[in-house]
C-alpha cells in the first residue's frame, strides 16, 4: 500500500467521484447482460428489465416555499408562494454565494426528537420529480448537460437496446433522508421504499413478468440493500434477477468524516463546502457514510488530532468533538444498527468496485481544532470509498447466495 502525506483540496473529492463512476460503467453495463452469450443489440423484449437506483445527490429535487417559510433574506424568499421550482440541481442558482446561502437553508433538514424522525425546514415542501424514469438523474441539472454521473451508464444501456420506461427504469429519491431500523419512523425513506417496490413490480409486469436487475450506485447501493432486506424472501426471489451494487460503501468512507467536519460541496467546484457545512450536518444521510466497525478494524486510526485518535468505534466522541453532539442519538439509534451487520440479501449479487486509486484512509489534524485542513494518508480504494469498505460484504455474502461475484476494476 502506498502511503504518503497529501495536502487536502476539496475539489479533488469531486474529481475522484467522477473518475470512479466512469471507471465502473463498462463493467456494470456488461454485468447487467452477463447471462447472455453475446452483448450484441437485442430487441427490448429479450432484455432483462433494469431498475437503476442512483447515488447520492444525483437526481433532481423540487421545492415549494409556503407561507410558513421564513427566509433569512428577501433574496431567499424569491420563490415564496410561486409554486414548484428545481432546488437541486440548478447550477446557475449556485454560482452566486448569496444564493448558496438560500440553497443551504432550503435543503437543510432537522432531527425532531419528539417524533424521532427528520423533517424539512419549516415552510419548505419537497418532491422527487420523474420517479420511474432515468430522466430524473441523467443530468442532475438538465440545463447543464456536461455535469453528470449517470449519463454514460444510461447511454451504454441504450446502446445495448434498453429504452427508458420500457425495460429501463429510474428510482430517484430524496438523498437528504435515509431509512431507519425497525421501531424508528422514517416517513420519507419508507415512502421511497414503497415506490421502489411498486416500480420493481411494474418493471417486471411490463416485461413478461420476469425478474428485474437492480443496479444501485454508491449510497443508492446501501439503500437498495436495506430495501431488499425488508422485502419478504419470496418477493425477492420472485422479482429480483440480480442485485448489482456499484461502488457501495458498505463499511463507510473515511472521507465522510471530513465532509461532516468541513461540508460537502456536492461536487460543484465553485461552491465553498463550508457554506454547506450546516446544511450537510443536518441530514440523516450525512451520518450513513461514517466509517463503521464492520469494515474498519478496532484500533485503526481514522482521524488523529494532537491529543486524540478516533477509530470506527469512536464516532460518538468524534461527533461530539466536532460540535455535532446533537447527532449522537440519531446516529446511534437510527444509523449504526443498520451497519452492525450486513446480512446477505439472498438474491444473486454482482458487486462492482474500483481499486488501485489513492483513497484517503486517515486524516491527521496538526492540532486539536478541526477548522484547519488535515493531512491525508492515502490507501487503496476507488478514490473515494476505501477498499475495506467496498469489500466488507465479501466473503459473508458468498455463502447464502446462489450467485455472488466481486468484480474489481482498475485503471
Ligand atoms: C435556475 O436559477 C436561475 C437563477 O436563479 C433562474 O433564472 C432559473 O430560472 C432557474 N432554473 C430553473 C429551472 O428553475
Ligand atoms: C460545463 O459547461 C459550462 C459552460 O457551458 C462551463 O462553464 C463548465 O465549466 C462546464 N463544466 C464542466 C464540468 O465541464
Amino acid at each position: 500500500m502506498q502511503r504518503y502525506m497529501y495536502a487536502f483540496m476539496m475539489a479533488t473529492v469531486a474529481r475522484l467521484r467522477w473518475s470512479t463512476i466512469w471507471l465502473l460503467v463498462p463493467v456494470a453495463a456488461a454485468i447487467v447482460l452477463s447471462k447472455f452469450a453475446s452483448t450484441t443489440r437485442r430487441a427490448p423484449q429479450q432484455l432483462p428489465p433494469v431498475v437503476v437506483v442512483p447515488g447520492y445527490a444525483t437526481n433532481e429535487l423540487d421545492a415549494r416555499l409556503t407561507e410558513l417559510y421564513h427566509p433569512s433574506s428577501p433574496r431567499c424568499g424569491a420563490h415564496k408562494g410561486k409554486g414548484w421550482f428545481r432546488l437541486y440541481l440548478n447550477y446557475t442558482a449556485l454560482e452566486d454565494a448569496a444564493d448558496v446561502r438560500c440553497f443551504a437553508e432550503q435543503m437543510a433538514t432537522a432531527y425532531d426528537a419528539a417524533s424521532d424522525d427528520y423533517r424539512n425546514a419549516q415552510g419548505v415542501e419537497t418532491r422527487v420529480p420523474f420517479f420511474g424514469s432515468t430522466r430524473a438523474f441523467r443530468y442532475p441539472d438538465p440545463d447543464r448537460r456536461n455535469f453528470s454521473y449517470m449519463d454514460k451508464f444510461v447511454s451504454r444501456l441504450e446502446r445495448l437496446g434498453y429504452r427508458d420506461g420500457e425495460n429501463l427504469f429510474g428510482a430517484p429519491y430524496d438523498f437528504r433522508y435515509a431509512v431507519a431500523p425497525p421501531g424508528h419512523p422514517s416517513r420519507v425513506g419508507d415512502a421511497f421504499f414503497g415506490r421502489l417496490r411498486r416500480l420493481v413490480e411494474r418493471a417486471s409486469r411490463a416485461n413478461g413478468g420476469g425478474p428485474v436487475t437492480i443496479v444501485a450506485h454508491s449510497y443508492g447501493g446501501t439503500l437498495a440493500h436495506q430495501f431488499l432486506l425488508r422485502r419478504p424472501l419470496p418477493w425477492r426471489r420472485r422479482f429480483v434477477r440480480r442485485f448489482v451494487p456499484v461502488a457501495a460503501p458498505w463499511g463507510g468512507v473515511v472521507l465522510g468524516m471530513l465532509t461532516i467536519v468541513a461540508g460537502n460541496n456536492l461536487g460543484l467546484p465553485f461552491v465553498d463546502p463550508l457554506a454547506l457545512k450546516g446544511e450537510y450536518r443536518s441530514l440523516q444521510s450525512s451520518l450513513w457514510p461514517l466509517p463503521n466497525p464492520n469494515a474498519f478494524r478496532a484500533g485503526q486510526p481514522l482521524v488523529t488530532t494532537r491529543s486524540r485518535t478516533y477509530t470506527a468505534h469512536d464516532m460518538a466522541d468524534f461527533l461530539d468533538a466536532i460540535g455535532l453532539g446533537a447527532a449522537i442519538v440519531p446516529y446511534q439509534s437510527r444509523v449504526l444498527p443498520l451497519f452492525r451487520e450486513l446480512p446477505s440479501p439472498r438474491v444473486p449479487v454482482a458487486c462492482v468496485v474500483g481499486v488501485g486509486l489513492d483513497t484517503p484512509e486517515m486524516l491527521a489534524y496538526p492540532g486539536d481544532d478541526f477548522d484547519v485542513t488535515p493531512m491525508m494518508v492515502m490507501g487503496d480504494g476507488d478514490g473515494l470509498v476505501n477498499l475495506v469498505s467496498l469489500l466488507a460484504v465479501d466473503p459473508a455474502w458468498r455463502l447464502p447466495a446462489a450467485y455472488f461475484r466481486m468484480l474489481k476494476t482498475s485503471k
